[in-house]
């Protein structure tokens, strides 16, 4: 049986948060089981309620003694968990749990049943039993039932305000008369006391779409909360810049509201905020109105009703998808391109109808290549699709955003040549994108090569120190030739899932350049935007952060101290051991330019090559609009892809309506993956799940444990506001040597022929599993299944290999090679690590230029001290970056490396004939 099968108790014994044992609260002093470590809490809540209801079902049917519905019972410890995580939902509540322990109390099993079951089968998406039998149920939860089989989307509104039961039901009935019939949505009350209490809805409870802020609030929680909550609580309110929950006596009602709204804003963004107060709501609603969408008074509840409804009608509005549908549906004669249009040379073919057969007459429906309307131009839109790339800008954090229908790879080479010109320095980690390298080819700036650090044991990259960075920087300076560095460009995070502190860095680079330019490349980040502990490493919410940062007296003070360090008083810059030992402060004055390229279609929901830049640029008027707009029409098609967009316009709204519940699914996903290879005794023995102790080493570590997850959020939190690097939980890089296999084999061999799973990413020793928002419950237990049968194979094969023989994945391989250099035609100074890539690719071009040169050859050449030079890039995949590219010296490490890789893809290199080298 595997971890996640669906019975239960085992799986439920087994699940990660489950078994989470159960701290003494503060509060209460009683024990209580973790209700809720936020990451998981959508599990935590369904196992909670499904073990209850095998547990009661066991009693019920004589099965189980009665012991665990008292005391530290399993029945009782769920009952108490689940009161004070119901708090935290709409629908049920706490009462409801309350009344479930009395029907146990009294032995009325029945009815008990009944009552747990229809949340099993709300929680689980399915339509409700019949009525329960006993009479318990009231008016309202009467009315319920009846709503449960409403299809409409539903979302939850949270409430602050000290309550009593009797308010909370008149404003459920309130909610329950305002309905009607026309309205899109439906939502429900969660209505809380406290401050912290609202803190651990919003981190708990992704349906939460909208709040009601009234000032009766206290301030600290009674709940029993685990103290991993209560730490995620504290953080919380750190991050947003105040210590604890304002107590009522030290802070004016406008303070306490005040810093509430700016902690739950900095929580979940997309979340909107209402006032609702009594009095003088004219002073609030002047002193309050940045926060606050509006300001009510409480008399005006149809008002607020509409309100809630309109703002997600806003959320929910795709309008590229809408003017879609609409072309689909209207009668049109297609008199210029596209015979697919309208199905028009697919429907009455004899030879090609099961295209519209297998993808849907819709697809060809919406197929167009008109631009009015309603459709609109990409290359200049001012309609559906402005409106829809705003959208992703508001959802993203940026100040403009693009849709880019042909991938990353293309949307960098958007960014590269809107910013920078012939003869820019780039500084960028040679482990990018080949997209990178190629954007530079094409124009003409020079890339000076970062290493990231090798991680050898595991035959890949990790990623550039930031004193790297500030090293090469400051050679730059030393050499007279800062000026020329113009874009700083990173990968994060990488594909391994390092994630870099992209504020940090950016600070740190623009204190020694304050007009630098920062091209994050976030292909595998688009997620992290929508959940708040991995939204901070996001590219724009560091460029907001920091232009924040820069405002503040405080920042202004510390950056005026700092100088007199960095600088003697005649102007001499203080030795670069002072600029790499301090965490160097930005001027005031610095710019900050930002660009993020994100494959929305590797995380989030989009078509294949639906990709988005977005751009937070304080100079983008003044400095890059224009060239921008240029870039973009260099590398759009005049055809974009319809569907693409509609893709992506839908995958925004996803996003925003329930980004952090996916999220959030997918980092619990991964760890449940991450424990079931730790502890299942048979996987054991042939995997080990790689830890951020193995991919990041020491002196670049930090606070954070080897997998801050799995001890907490808080953990987790902690981590990746401190530490320089930190391990992005959703990857999981499996090392496989003790199979006997190498990475390539297990990939194809194994997992994709046997058992048609497919991953993307392998090393000699390493296979990496990615999850995603996609990625379902049964999904991971099949893994852990396949994973199972697979180390019962290589059981049974360990017994036929010869002991003495090293296993593929423990060959010791070279060195992963550093960027050698580039030949002295191609270098500028022969000293900076810059070069002229472009030159040298069109040297490769001329007829006569290149010779064809063996490895063993090569080999020889450069052992007599010949520096042959490459015409082109040569790209092992893996590990999928340019080991050569033109103008670079062929070097021994190189040649090495390329000699013992067993790869079946080698862009660049051809194998009968060799390299392609320039002729000196
Ligand atoms: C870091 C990085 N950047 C850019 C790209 C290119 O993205 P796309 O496939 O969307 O063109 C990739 C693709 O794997 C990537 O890994």
């Amino acid at each position: 049986m595997t971890l996640l099968d669906d019975s239960f108790p085992e799986s439920l014994a087994s699940a990660p948060i489950t078994t989470d044992i159960v701290e003494p609260p503060p509060m209460t002093g009683e024990l209580e089981r973790d209700p809720g470590m936020p990451a998981s809490t959508w599990r935590l809540r369904s196992d909670a309620w499904e073990y209850l209801r095998f547990g009661v079902k066991r009693i019920a049917l004589g099965n189980d003694d009665e012991s665990a519905l008292t005391g530290d019972g399993e029945i009782a410890r769920n009952l108490r968990a689940l009161e004070t995580i119901e708090m935290y939902w709409a629908g049920f509540g706490q009462r409801y749990v309350r009344d479930i322990s009395e029907l146990l109390r009294k032995g009325d099993y029945q009815n008990a049943l009944d009552r747990i079951g229809r949340v099993v089968q709300r929680l689980r998406n399915s339509t409700v039993p019949d009525e329960p039998h006993n009479d318990l149920i009231d008016e309202i939860e009467r009315l319920e039932i009846t709503d449960d089989c409403d299809p409409r989307p539903r979302f939850e509104v949270l409430v602050i305000d000290e309550t009593t039961a009797g308010d909370r039901d008149s404003m459920r009935a309130e909610n329950m008369r305002l309905r009607s019939a026309a309205d899109q949505f439906i939502y429900d009350f969660v209505v809380v006391p406290s401050a912290d209490d609202a803190i651990a809805a919003l981190l708990t409870n992704p349906n939460i779409l909208a709040c009601i802020i009234r000032p009766g609030f206290s301030g600290r929680t009674t709940q029993a909360l685990s103290r991993d909550l209560r730490d995620t609580i504290t953080l919380a309110w750190e991050s947003a810049g105040v210590e604890t929950a304002p107590a009522s006596s030290s802070l004016s009602s406008v303070q306490r509201v005040v810093r509430l709204a700016d902690v739950l804003h900095t929580l979940r963004p997309e979340i909107d905020l209402y006032l609702m107060a009594g009095a003088n709501i004219e002073d609030l609603a002047g002193a309050l109105s940045r926060r606050f969408r509006r300001v009510f008074r409480r008399e005006d509840q149809l008002e607020l009703h509409l309100s809630l409804l309109r703002r997600v009608s806003h959320l929910y509005d795709t309008p590229f998808f809408a003017a879609i549908q609409d072309h689909a549906r209207r009668p049109v004669g297609v008199f210029h391109a596209l015979p697919v249009a309208r199905g028009g040379s697919v429907v009455g073919s004899k030879w090609i109808t099961d295209l519209a057969d297998f993808y849907g007459l819709n697809l060809l429906l919406a197929e167009t290549s008109a631009t009015s309307g309603g459709l609109d131009s990409l290359l200049a839109p001012v309609h559906t699709l402005k409106k829809a790339q705003e959208l992703a800008a508001r959802a993203f954090g940026a100040k403009h955003t693009f849709f880019v229908t042909n991938g990353t790879s293309t949307a960098n080479k958007v960014v590269h040549q809107a910013l920078v010109s012939p003869n820019d320095v780039v500084l960028v980690d040679r482990n990018c994108h080949k997209s990178h390298h190629h954007a530079m080819m094409l124009t003409g700036a020079r890339p000076a090569y970062l290493d990231a650090y090798p991680l050898n044991d595991y035959a890949f990259y990790g990623a550039v120190p930031l004193s790297d960075v500030k090293q090469m920087l400051l050679d730059y300076r030393a050499a007279g030739r800062l000026d020329e560095v113009r874009m700083v460009t990173l990968t994060n995070c990488t594909f391994d899932g390092i994630v870099y502190d992209p504020e940090r860095v950016m600070a740190e680079c623009l204190a020694i350049k304050p007009d630098l330019v920062f091209l994050w490349d976030e292909a595998w980040f688009a997620f992290a935007a929508f959940h708040p502990v991995t939204r901070r490493r996001t590219a724009m919410a560091a460029a907001k952060h920091l232009e924040a940062t820069l405002k503040t007296s405080s920042h202004h003070l510390a950056y005026t101290e700092q100088q007199k360090r960095l600088f003697a008083e005649d102007g001499t810059p203080a030795p670069d051991e002072v600029w790499l030992s301090e965490r160097l402060i930005p001027s005031p004055d610095a710019r900050i330019r930002v660009y993020a390229t994100q494959s929305t279609h590797k995380t989030l929901t989009s078509l294949r090559q639906g990709s988005m830049i977005h751009v937070y640029d304080q100079d983008w008027v003044r400095d890059a609009r224009e060239p921008f707009h240029e870039a973009y029409m260099t590398h759009t098609s005049t055809s974009p892809n319809y569907q693409i967009l509609t893709s992506l316009d839908l995958g925004r709204r996803q996003v925003e309506l329930e980004g952090y519940e996916l999220v959030q699914r997918q980092l619990d996903l991964a760890t449940s993956l991450t424990q079931a290879i730790a502890r299942h005794p048979i996987l054991r023995r042939f995997f080990r799940v790689v830890d951020a102790y193995d991919l990041i080493p020491e002196p670049l570590r930090g606070i954070g444990g080897k997998m801050p997850l799995r001890q907490g959020l808080s953990d987790m939190w902690r981590a990746w506001r401190e530490d320089e690097f930190v391990v992005d939980p959703s990857r999981i890089t499996v090392e496989i040597t003790k199979t006997g296999v190498d990475g390539d084999t297990f990939k194809h061999d194994y997992l994709m022929d046997r058992f048609g799973i497919q991953v993307n990413k392998t090393s000699r020793n390493t296979v990496l599993f990615m999850t995603n928002i996609g990625t379902s419950r049964s999904g991971i237990a099949y893994l852990i299944e396949v994973l199972v049968k697979l180390s019962e194979r290589f059981e049974e094969l360990s017994e036929e290999l010869d002991p003495n023989m090293p296993l593929p994945g423990e060959v010791p391989m070279p060195p992963l090679p550093d960027f050698s250099a580039f030949s002295s035609e191609y270098s500028t100074d022969g000293i900076r690590p810059d070069g002229d890539l472009r030159a040298a690719f069109f040297q490769g071009q001329q007829r006569g230029a290149v010779e064809y040169v063996s490895q063993a050859e090569l080999s020889r050449r450069v052992a007599e001290g010949e520096r042959p030079v490459s015409a082109g890039f040569v790209t092992p995949y893996p590990p999928g970056f340019p080991v050569l590219v033109p103008g670079q010296v062929i070097s021994r490490e190189v040649l090495d490396f390329m000699s013992v890789l067993d790869t079946r893809e080698i862009h660049g290199y051809d194998a009968v004939r060799g390299y392609r080298v320039l002729k000196p």
